[in-house]
């Protein structure tokens, strides 16, 4: 039966009786009244973009005035940290809420030395945002992959990933990243346990104030393409299917995401976001939890080459994809078009 308030408004779901017998159809109910104006439009919106709750991610290398292109990845570079900062504070000038940064070490290794150097990249673009738009939040992404000689998010056993020796590798990195002034730490590397380890590691290092924002529903993505040019992190064999999702796995991201949940993450996200739509709202739907959604290289790089075609208008398309992200129930987007997409959101108010 429907309820009264059904019947008042019209509204109804898959397993409530047909529109017809609530009494509320056409002509007296006519959907495009409310569509006519901007100005209507804007009345009934159900979802809306906030700036606030964008993240944009920063590729930083060692060097000075350093800004490499990434030919995948339009409008998107490997800086250095003084090229870092300026795009830090051209984000924060346009609202956005975040940065979240990853490192290009000087040097590569088989257990990613590099990852926990508190002189590194990282660390010192850390330090240098801090100081330079302390309002800016600043994430430092905790994996190992962009330190590792052979690409793998941890240490090898033979040819396989060692879940438990990476955990303390993690969690030194996490503290790390917490010692330079990282406001979030967000681990990416989809080892079991890593949020309980980094949570311990950070609360015995006086951190017990830094949240962790997982990446708890990571997939196995042929999207993290262009990223891996990047974060030159393409692992030297094999792919990451032993640790990160199948994509045809739905149930299994609710067990990692309360996984994560049960070790202490404040933020659960799922990765990536437009082909995942369905796994964010079911994320948002059972957690409750504040949900992030990465948006990721493949994704940015597919909107811009088909632009560049002529074939879709991009700031549109970019518009779109964001707010079908924020739809499906992500409350914070991680996504390259974040400075590109704040300024447009500004301009059209
Ligand atoms: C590191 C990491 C990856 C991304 C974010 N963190 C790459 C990967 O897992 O291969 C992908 C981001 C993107 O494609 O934009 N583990």
């Amino acid at each position: 039966m429907a309820s009264i308030l059904q019947t008042l408004t019209g509204s109804f779901s898959a397993n409530d009786p047909a529109p017809a017998q609530t009494g509320a159809v056409f002509p007296n109910v006519r959907l495009r009244r409310l569509r006519r104006t901007p100005a209507m439009r804007a009345l009934v919106r159900e979802t809306h973009l906030h700036p606030s709750q964008f993240i944009l991610p920063l590729f930083v290398r060692p060097g000075v005035g350093i800004r490499q292109s990434v030919s995948s990845m339009p409008g998107c570079a490997q800086t250095s940290v003084d090229e870092c900062v300026r795009d830090a504070q051209a984000a924060a000038a346009a609202g956005v809420g975040g940065v979240i940064l990853f490192g290009i070490p000087e040097h590569k290794d088989a257990i990613g030395s590099g990852a926990s150097d508190e002189h590194g990249p990282v660390a010192e673009a850390v330090r240098a945002i801090k100081e330079a738009v302390p309002s800016l939040l600043v994430i430092t992404d905790v994996c190992m992959c962009e330190y590792t000689d052979h690409g793998h998010c941890g240490v090898l056993h033979g040819d396989e990933v060692d879940n438990d020796a990476t955990l303390a590798l993690l969690a030194r990195e996490a503290v790390m990243h917490a010692d330079a002034g990282a406001d979030i730490i967000a681990p990416s590397d989809m080892m079991d346990g890593r949020v309980g380890a980094i949570r311990a590691a950070l609360d015995a290092a006086g951190h017990a104030q830094i949240p962790i924002m997982s990446y708890a529903a990571k997939y196995s993505s042929a999207f993290y393409g262009p990223f891996r040019e990047a974060a030159e992190s393409t692992p030297a064999f094999g792919d990451r299917r032993s640790y990160q999702m199948d994509p045809a796995n739905s149930d299994e991201a609710l067990r990692e995401v309360a996984q994560d949940i049960a070790e202490g993450a404040d933020i659960v996200m799922v990765k990536p976001a437009g082909a995942y739509l369905d796994i964010i709202r079911r994320v948002k739907d059972v957690t409750g939890m504040p949900v992030a959604a990465y948006q990721v290289s493949g994704e940015y790089a597919m909107l811009h080459a088909a632009s560049e075609r002529g074939w879709i208008d991009l700031e549109r398309a970019m518009l779109e994809s964001l707010v079908a992200i924020r739809r499906a129930g992500a409350d914070i987007i991680l996504t390259y078009f974040a400075t590109t997409a704040a300024r447009a959101l500004m301009a059209s108010r």
